[in-house]
């Protein structure tokens, strides 16, 4: 089935509480989102498959969690003050404002249609600014952060020294950042504030090539095993001209979203532009000693950085299907039992007190070990339908025949398939179904 289109994804995200509007009661803020209780689960879920992949499974990457507000001279020093920008045009006719880089055709409003109408491109920084403290002028200036990745350079040393790392090491962060964006749009593809999940892997400058070969492997094969369709994910190296001011190579592993092929995770080499950089403007020597050698060098880094909420999207997009059940349309999210919101729906047939008392009996067992939801209401078709909706992969029903038989039904989502056990037996078998807990 191809890909839904936009609406599609944004009207069951609000339908069934993935993604609200911000401040919808007053309007909505079409650059920022919240999440309702399936998306903060979902959103949950990926920070927890990235962070296990990244530190929890290997023992060269640690973790850390910075401040979003750091001493101005960060991003003085990072570049980001200087070269952190957009090229901005206004259309005179109609006075909107575009990203000239975006726009389909750079000669053409794409609101009011005018040709030629716009103003020389103005270099607009990306960044937001805020003041510290009671008065508001130059040196109380500071910046909430619009990467996560400087966090880490400025905690290089002392993250290597406590935690004892030696190269090839890296460091890991998952966290908010802050982009004045031209244009925000696409749903949650691209806001204002948003959410990272980025690692700077520090190693020998001449083995950096081969480092970010291997984590642009590495970071297709992690969106795959956690079950995107491989057709619909791809690597594109960037051009010459749109390198980022800090890298030397970056590639972007692109998803065919709705409106075509666009970044999901940006795989840049960084060289050692920010430990240079950061050691020259503090003083603080951030040159590695390798006492084997007897030398000390800048390490190059390696930084996969990529988006947690724009992940989270294209997860959305990507296990959005419909297909036909004993005639019936249903629409289900094929969503990787890793990532699901609710792992099990808990369905009574009827709402009797004996069945909802069982009910509660068996959601508790499970609720030690999953998000579980319980649901009564309607019939249990249309509960099926429900959780096929939200990408829940097993419900659980308990009948009449339960109270005779202490045995449940399970029931799976993706196939329909319906197998009988004993409740004894109903963790042990669920845990053999989504992964052990
Ligand atoms: N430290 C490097 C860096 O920040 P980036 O390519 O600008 O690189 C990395 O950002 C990832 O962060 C993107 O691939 C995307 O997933 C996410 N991201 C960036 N800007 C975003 C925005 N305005 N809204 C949502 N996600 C964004």
């Amino acid at each position: 089935m191809p890909a839904p289109d936009l609406d599609t994804i944004a009207n069951l995200s609000k339908r069934r509480g993935f993604v609200f509007p911000a401040s919808e009661i007053y309007g909505g803020l079409r650059s920022s989102w919240d999440y309702g209780p399936l998306g903060a689960e979902l959103l949950r879920n990926l920070r927890e498959a990235w962070w296990s992949a990244m530190v929890r499974e290997r023992d060269d990457i640690v973790g850390i969690d910075s401040a979003i507000i750091q001493a101005r001279q960060v991003w003085v020093t990072s570049g980001h003050e200087a070269n952190f920008t957009d090229p901005l045009v206004e259309c005179t006719n109609c006075n909107h404002r575009f990203r000239l880089d975006k726009l389909d055709d750079p000669e053409r409003c794409p609101d009011c249609g005018e040709h030629k109408s716009f103003t020389e491109p103005k270099a607009f920084n990306l960044m937001l600014k805020t003041f510290l403290g009671p008065v508001e002028d130059d040196a109380a200036v500071a910046y909430l952060r619009p990467e996560t990745a400087q966090g880490i350079f400025i905690n290089y040393e002392n993250v290597r020294r406590t935690a004892r790392m030696r190269l090839p090491f890296g460091v890991a962060q998952i966290g908010k950042s802050f982009r004045n964006e031209i244009t925000p749009g696409q749903f949650v593809f691209r806001t204002r504030e948003f959410e990272q999940m980025e690692m700077e892997f520090f190693c020998r400058p001449e083995e950096a090539e081969g480092w970010h070969r291997h984590w642009l492997d590495a970071r297709i094969q992690w969106y795959v095993d956690l079950g995107m369709h491989p057709d619909r994910i791809r690597l594109r190296a960037h051009e010459p001209e749109e390198l980022a001011h800090y890298a030397a190579a970056t590639s972007d592993v692109e998803y065919l979203f709705p409106w075509g092929w666009d970044e999901l995770e940006g795989i840049a080499n960084r060289t050692d532009f920010d430990l240079k950089a950061h050691s020259d403007a503090s003083g603080v020597d951030l040159r590695y000693y390798d006492q084997d050698a007897d030398e000390r060098f800048y390490p190059y880094v390696i930084e996969p950085a990529a988006g947690v909420t724009r992940s989270a999207f294209a997860f959305l997009i990507d296990a959005y299907e419909e297909d036909e059940i004993g005639g019936e349309k249903r629409v289900v999210l094929r969503l990787h039992p890793r990532l699901a919101p609710i792992k099990v729906a808990v369905l009574p047939l009827s709402k009797k007190d004996e069945l909802v008392a069982v009910t509660n009996e068996v959601a508790a067992s499970l609720r030690k070990y999953w998000m579980i939801e319980v649901d009564v209401t309607q019939s249990i078709g249309r509960r099926y339908r429900r959780q096929d909706e939200i990408g829940t992969p097993y419900c659980v029903t308990v009948d009449f025949d339960t109270l005779e038989d202490h045995a449940v039904t399970v029931r799976d989502r993706d196939t329909t398939e319906q197998v009988r056990l004993p409740i004894a037996d109903l963790v042990d078998h669920l845990i053999g179904r989504l992964g052990p807990v």
